[in-house]
């Protein structure tokens, strides 16, 4: 049998066709335009996603045999808001996981409602990508959308209910919303409240590895595959990426360096840290973890590359990077503001410590670290609780890069395991669609048996003890530019 999965990113769908033993077949990527119609605001049409997952799946099985598709499932970027009226229609843009408009609604749930209350009922505070602030950003700031909502919904939720006709989620994703009570994996009849949300509104909660439903004749028809191929409910991009690189159980660890960068720690058991400086979510997997998230990673390496240097050789601008832990030049990663763990919209990317004879080399440098520095301060938060993580996999595009694994390695003390694909999340949702229909036993299973470790990069004692040093700089910078980013974005 052959399984889909989709990967539902913010520059692009990835698709890959995986067989019932979990060999990669082929991999699709297709692209579509990013909105930022304001500063700091980030929005897309799911129309769009709609149009290029049909044209990439398309695409992806034209020389497969189409019969033996048996499975659709998802990797979905989170957090977006998805509103349709009772036609159906997509009332607005989708407003996307790092979209910093909603400060008031933010303010508004964490002092006036209180932190205390919002990590009692979702074991989350409010951040300003989250779906529910965005819910009352629409309730405040557009009242004649919010009249007319009658579902609302997660990016790769649309893109099921367009497949199969049934109004699902998965509880890795619904744990993004700010309305979810992640320990019990039910809607929070209270957020809802806080909200002005109707259950009715919500959608139908599955485990990630759960069966939704079959495509729709048009789509089988359209697709050229059988009427019964499954949708299965698929995990938010991290838990799908988690499942993709095996970080599955207890104490595992995966960081993604994709355009956001995300550290994933798999918990068997429920667990919030006392700050809420980490996501506490239900996984894919059927149990929990914990996550930090920075809004802008592999996209600060991207918007370097691509805006101000001007080039489209990652590879040989990073040559000629060759004295790792002597850098004088840091980077402030915050070019979409700041999620974990500084929850503040107008933090800003900042370069300092620039002289006459600082290189271009060094600027790309100063980049590529200064995600690896800031990925640093959520693991810290990790290691504050007591988590001792000694490992992580990697994956995102950024993990192609053979010296940013290197820096990771070292800024972090971490062994590196590399593993054979790359792909994540879209592997992730493949996996989860053939678990779902019985080639494997569980989440678990699928992934011993599917995720091959190919190299691991060790950390250097030297060179951890030159980054160690530069990270305790690091850390002094945000903290003293705090006041200015207030400043400057008024
Ligand atoms: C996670 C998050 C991002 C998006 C990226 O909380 O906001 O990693 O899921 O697609």
């Amino acid at each position: 049998m052959l399984y889909i999965g989709v990967d539902l990113g913010t520059s692009a769908v990835k698709l890959l066709l995986m067989d019932g033993e979990g060999k990669i077949r082929n991999i699709v990527s297709k692209e579509y335009p990013l909105y930022f119609p304001h500063p700091g605001w980030s929005e897309q049409k799911p129309e769009d996603w709609y149009e290029q997952v049909m044209a990439g799946i398309k695409e992806l099985i034209k020389d497969a045999d189409k019969s033996q598709v048996a499975g659709i499932s998802f990797g979905g970027q989170m957090h977006g808001l998805v509103i349709l009226d009772k036609d159906d229609n997509v009332i607005r843009p989708a407003i996307l996981w790092n979209d910093g408009r909603t400060t008031e609604e933010c303010d508004y749930l964490n002092n006036v409602i209180g932190k205390d209350k919002l990590s009692q009922y979702t074991a989350n505070i409010s951040f300003t990508g989250f779906t529910a602030p965005k819910v009352l950003w629409v309730k405040n700031k557009e009242p004649e959308n919010f009249a007319k909502i009658e579902k609302i919904m997660l990016p790769k939720d649309y893109i099921a209910y367009k497949l199969s006709g049934v109004h699902c989620t998965d509880v890795s994703d619904a744990s993004g919303m700010l309305l979810f009570d992640v320990k019990n994996r039910c809607w929070s009849k209270e957020m809802c409240e806080i909200c002005g949300v109707k259950e009715e509104q919500l959608a139908k909660i599955y485990e990630s590895y759960e069966t939704v439903g079959t495509v729709l004749p048009e789509i089988a028809k359209e697709l050229g595959i059988p009427e019964s191929c499954k949708v299965v409910a698929g995990a938010g991009d991290n838990a799908a990426a988690a499942v993709g690189t095996g970080t599955v159980g207890d104490g595992m660890c995966n960081i993604s360096l994709g355009t956001s960068g995300t550290i994933f720690i798999s918990s068997e058991k429920f667990g919030v840290d006392k700050n809420n400086a980490l996501h506490a979510f239900a996984h894919a997997d059927g149990h929990y973890h914990l996550m930090g998230c920075m809004l802008s990673a592999a996209s600060c390496n991207k918007w370097w590359m691509d805006e101000i240097i001007r080039t489209k050789d990652y590879p040989a601008e990073q040559k000629g990077i060759t004295k790792l832990g002597e850098n004088h030049v840091f980077f402030l990663p915050y070019l979409m503001g700041e999620r974990s763990p500084h929850n503040n919209p107008n933090a800003r990317g900042t370069f300092i410590g620039m002289t006459m004879d600082t290189t271009r080399e060094d600027m790309t440098q100063a980049v590529l670290e200064g995600v690896a520095f800031a990925l640093r301060d959520s693991l810290e938060v990790a290691r504050s609780l007591g988590i001792d993580i000694k490992r992580t996999k990697i994956c995102g595009g950024g993990a192609k890069s053979p010296l940013w694994k290197k820096m990771i390695a070292n800024i972090m003390n971490l062994k590196v395991d590399v593993i054979e694909s790359e792909e994540g999340p879209a592997l992730g949702g493949a996996m989860l669609a053939a678990v779902a229909n019985g080639e494997f036993a569980s989440v678990e299973d699928a992934a011993a048996k599917i995720v091959k470790v190919v190299d691991t990069v060790e950390p250097d004692p030297a060179l951890v003890a030159k980054y160690e040093e530069k990270y305790q700089q690091f850390k002094e910078i945000y903290p003293a530019c705090k006041p200015l980013f207030d400043i400057i974005t008024k």
